[in-house]
């Protein structure tokens, strides 16, 4: 459907990001590195422009996926907000140029300082998870004489059959306000002086592919509305649109997802807002990263890489697979228990295990696919290893877009 168009695939038995073959980049740049393609980035965000161009969302790019600068800098020029769930996303989406006016607040544990910072940029929407942080804004903006925009997070009690480690919207999770509190709470802030309630906010997960929980969402927001007979300014129907991870694999079905939101919308006189990651920046990267030993032991043929989990950390905490390519393609095959793992100390560190892989050798590269998001924003300093750099490529120019952290810099923190 709408973002298939793929700018990272084979051509001529070559990987290429856009025009450019990934080896290229492998034998210019130290691996290993994240590497991006900007027009898979302006695919998948007009994607999601068109796919609800009749409503016109705030869409507000969930910085958490990944904080980039020069990757926000583009999607700002594209015309997105920001959803923010720190004071250091609030600070990058102010500092790219994102209007405080397409920023929305998440998070179940914002701090004071968050808070005041927030209230006096005067965000969007601060999208508050309970009754005590909701006292909290009130006093911070009595004491600076604002009225703040909030926005109160709604636990829809629907689960999105993802990953259970990234499942949000059950009744069991630490997330939102179930109906009753919600209601409850909806009237404690009518008597607020210092608030204005504008927002009605969910997010049930990640890495949704089927519409039908979206749907059951939606009637949670109806039935809350049809209850308070609050008219909300702004419904934020939050991320969670999937994408699909492997060739024959689905991903949410934009324009069913649009139809039921295009209904629900009608006779409301709200603004929807949407906080995709993961659909707008997913496919847009790879990890290169080069085979450095091979090692036969028992029956397994392990393939050492020089990215592990500290670089990509999914595979580990989700059992996440990320499709491994060979930059340059033959058509010659190893066949057995093929093991792709990483260097850090803990067994954890396996990217795939594979039954039948092209042929490789020591320095070979390969691209580890679809890691634009949660990718390089998830990884740390383990083992003491240097995060990596971030490569940009448009056409067939490319570009350090983030340094790799210099040993200096790592040993002396
Ligand atoms: N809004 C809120 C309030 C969120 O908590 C999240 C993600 C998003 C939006 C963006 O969701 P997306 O459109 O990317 O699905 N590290 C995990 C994913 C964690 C998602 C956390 N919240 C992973 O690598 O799969």
């Amino acid at each position: 459907s709408l973002n298939k168009m793929n700018y990272i695939r084979l051509r001529k038995n070559n990987l290429c990001v856009e025009n450019l073959p990934a080896h290229k980049l492998a034998k210019k740049y130290k691996t290993p590195f994240y590497c991006y393609s900007l027009a898979q980035l302006k695919n998948n965000y007009h994607a999601v422009n068109n796919a609800f161009k009749t409503i016109k969302p705030i869409i507000c790019f969930s910085i958490k996926s990944n904080s980039n600068l020069a990757l926000l800098k583009e999607l700002k020029k594209m015309g997105a907000g920001a959803d923010v769930v720190s004071i250091g996303e609030l600070l990058k989406a102010t500092k790219v140029g994102i209007s405080a006016k397409k920023i929305v607040f998440s998070g179940i544990g914002k701090t004071e300082e968050e808070i005041r910072m927030a209230i006096k940029k005067r965000v969007l929407l601060i999208n508050a998870e309970s009754e005590s942080e909701v006292n909290l804004i009130n006093k911070i903006s009595k004491k600076i004489s604002i009225k703040t925009s909030i926005g109160i997070r709604l636990n829809p009690n629907v689960t999105g059959k993802t990953h259970k480690k990234i499942s949000t919207g059950g009744k069991n999770e630490k997330f939102g306000l179930v109906y009753k509190d919600f209601i409850n709470l909806c009237k404690k802030i009518s008597k607020m002086k210092n608030l204005k309630l504008e927002g009605i906010s969910v997010h049930i997960g990640s890495q949704i592919t089927n519409v039908k929980p979206f749907k059951e969402v939606l009637s949670a927001i109806n039935k809350i509305i049809n209850k308070t007979k609050i008219n909300f300014k702004f419904i934020d129907l939050g991320g969670g649109m999937g994408i699909s991870y492997t060739k024959k694999g689905r991903q949410l079905n934009l324009k069913q997802y649009a139809q039921l939101v295009n209904k629900f919308i009608k006779n409301k006189n709200s603004k929807i807002i949407f906080e995709p990651g993961r659909f707008i920046i997913g496919n847009t990267g790879i990890l290169i990263t080069k085979v450095i030993y091979i090692k036969k032991s028992n029956a397994k043929n392990f393939i050492i890489l020089d990215a592990g989990m500290n670089n990509l950390m999914r595979p580990a905490l989700y059992d996440a697979h990320h499709q491994i390519l060979p930059l340059k393609k033959t058509n010659n095959f190893l066949k057995g228990n093929i093991e792709f793992v990483g260097p850090i100390c803990e067994s954890a560190d396996k990217f795939s295990k594979e039954k039948r892989f092209q042929k490789i050798k020591e320095g070979d590269f390969v691209g580890l696919t679809n890691v634009g998001a949660y990718g390089m924003s998830l990884s740390s300093n383990y083992n003491t290893r240097p995060t990596i750099a971030e490569i940009i490529v448009k056409g067939s120019k490319h570009k350090i877009i983030r340094k790799r952290q210099s040993l200096q810099n790592l040993v002396n923190n």
